[in-house]
């Protein structure tokens, strides 16, 4: 099944919207696999957004990835992608429509709350890059008869 790498970057943390984001994937009805708090390295950050490394912005979306903890979560579900990309919302905050993350609770690009992969492939990569063995669950959750017809 797709699955996708959604991460509460540094600003959310800080600014208390861990719950906040959470639940918005959590009502919307996909499987929560795998969730934590983490300190990433430089190299880690480097290593997720390595197809932005000549950006002239790399530098300081390095510094702002790694300038606290995050919240790593593996979600998965048919659609995931695409959908938590739309529940996300555009990556300028004041472009992103309202109801949307970013657009409901950021106003700026470079302080813009939350990641999420944006293709299925890219799901997986960034998952096995931050998840160890064994750190996601298997698990049914009671609600998906009550989903998925
Ligand atoms: P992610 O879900 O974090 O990958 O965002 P995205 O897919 O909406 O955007 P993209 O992958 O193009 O850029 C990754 C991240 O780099 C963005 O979410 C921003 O945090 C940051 N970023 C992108 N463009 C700019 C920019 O012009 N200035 C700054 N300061 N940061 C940027
Ligand atoms: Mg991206």
């Amino acid at each position: 099944v797709e699955q996708s790498y959604i991460m509460i970057k540094p600003d959310g943390v800080q600014r208390g919207l861990v719950g906040e984001i959470i639940s918005r994937f959590e009502k919307k009805g996909f499987l929560l696999k795998g969730l934590k708090l983490f300190q990433c390295s430089k190299d880690l950050a480097q290593e997720h957004y390595k197809d932005l490394k000549d950006k002239p912005f790399f530098p300081t979306l390095i510094d702002y990835i790694t300038s606290g903890p995050v919240v790593c979560m593996a979600w998965e579900g048919v659609g995931v992608v695409a959908s938590a990309r739309k529940l996300i919302g555009a990556t300028n905050p004041l472009q992103a429509e309202p109801g949307t993350i970013r657009g409901d609770l950021a106003v700026q690009t470079g302080r813009n709350v939350v990641h999420g992969s944006d293709s299925p492939d890219n799901g997986k990569r960034e998952i096995a890059l931050w998840f160890k063995e064994g750190e996601l669950c298997e698990w049914e959750s009671v609600q998906t008869p009550w989903l998925i017809e």
